[in-house]
């Protein structure tokens, strides 16, 4: 697409003049976003930039894995991979409201962030991949009541702190335009047409406490979900689609012995920028096949339900 080949070539040379000889270091957090941003700054800078993946442990399966070998293995591109599963669990542990999680999440993460930002010796920039809706959604309220509906995630404050300049690429593209330009770049399909994963992580797809179990239990669940619908071919078709670990347990029966173990929900949207959604409508038996390889390969989980709710009232994530 000629398109997005010019609108990389025009953003390479802006961000060579904008950056000059300066240092810069980009936080991924294993999404498209920051991934795309942190190629494109590579591109145009090289070795002047270094990139930081602060693993908060609450990733899906496999992800924190495929971020680094991308990184590391195909694109050679300095990579500091911080382990801070401990830090993060623990911290979260007692924590059940919502917003409670997403600051201390939020929190930890700059923090961690500052800490590897100094011992790499600072930088003149930090990069981020900032998209249009993520500039939009932080004006959109203005002229109406003033109601935060999710303390969204990202390193707000720390380029003031740390004396950085932000240089972010993306800030005009819509995810669309993200995947396109990642395509461009030579990211690899399977990441790229990757489903949009929150910056908190699992920690907001177990209502009530997490631990390091429950985020066990709900990678499991959610692998099998998403295997199912790669198998059956609408993964593409589909915006987001994750499980859900409810606090709940609830009466079955198995064999012949009673269980009483957590309920799932499975969550699928369509949506073109996760301002709206509307519910992905499997067909009946597609549901029915997910629900019983869960109940029977996953422990812990004896029930499982698929959540109704457009956006709005209902938003995409459950907490
Ligand atoms: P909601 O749940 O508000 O989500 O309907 C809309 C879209 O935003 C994602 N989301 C986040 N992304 N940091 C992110 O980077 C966050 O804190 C965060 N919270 C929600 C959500 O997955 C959906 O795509």
């Amino acid at each position: 697409d000629w398109t997005m080949a010019e609108f990389r070539d025009a953003k390479i040379a802006e961000i060579r003049e904008t950056v000059g000889d300066g240092k810069v270091i980009c936080g991924l957090s294993g999404g498209v976003d920051s991934a795309v941003a942190a190629v494109l700054v590579h591109e145009a800078i090289g070795e002047q930039l270094t990139c930081v993946f602060v693993d908060h442990g609450l990733m899906r399966a496999g992800e924190a894995e495929q971020v680094v070998s991308l990184f590391r293995g195909s694109y050679n591109i300095p990579l500091v991979h911080v382990n801070a599963e401990t830090l993060f669990l623990n911290g979260l542990s007692g924590v059940t409201d919502p917003e409670l999680k997403r600051k201390f999440i939020g929190k930890t993460f700059i923090d961690v962030f500052e800490d590897e930002a100094k011992k790499i010796g600072g930088a003149d920039f930090l990069a981020q991949g900032t998209l249009y809706p993520d500039v939009i959604e932080s004006v959109s309220f203005t002229g109406g009541p003033s109601v935060t509906i999710k303390s969204h995630h990202n390193v707000g404050g720390l380029p003031e702190r740390m004396n950085m300049k932000l240089v972010e690429p993306l800030r005009e593209l819509f995810k669309d335009e993200v995947r396109a330009l990642g395509r461009e770049l030579g990211l690899p399909e399977v990441f790229v047409g990757r489903h949009p994963f929150p910056g908190p992580g699992l920690a907001i797809r177990i209502p009530g406490e997490v631990s390091k179990e429950r985020c066990d239990i709900l990678r499991k669940a959610d692998a099998i979900y998403l295997e199912e619908i790669r198998a059956a071919g609408l993964y593409d078709a589909i915006w987001q689609a994750f499980a859900v670990l409810l606090p709940v347990r609830t009466v079955g029966v198995m064999g012949d012995g009673r269980t009483y173990d957590h309920v799932l929900a499975l969550r699928a949207v369509t949506s073109t920028d996760g301002m709206t959604a509307e519910v992905f409508p499997f067909p009946g038996d597609f549901l029915s096949r997910v629900a019983t390889r869960i109940v029977n390969e996953v422990r812990g989980v004896n029930r499982v339900v698929y959540d109704y709710t457009s956006k709005p009232p209902g938003t995409i994530e459950w907490e």
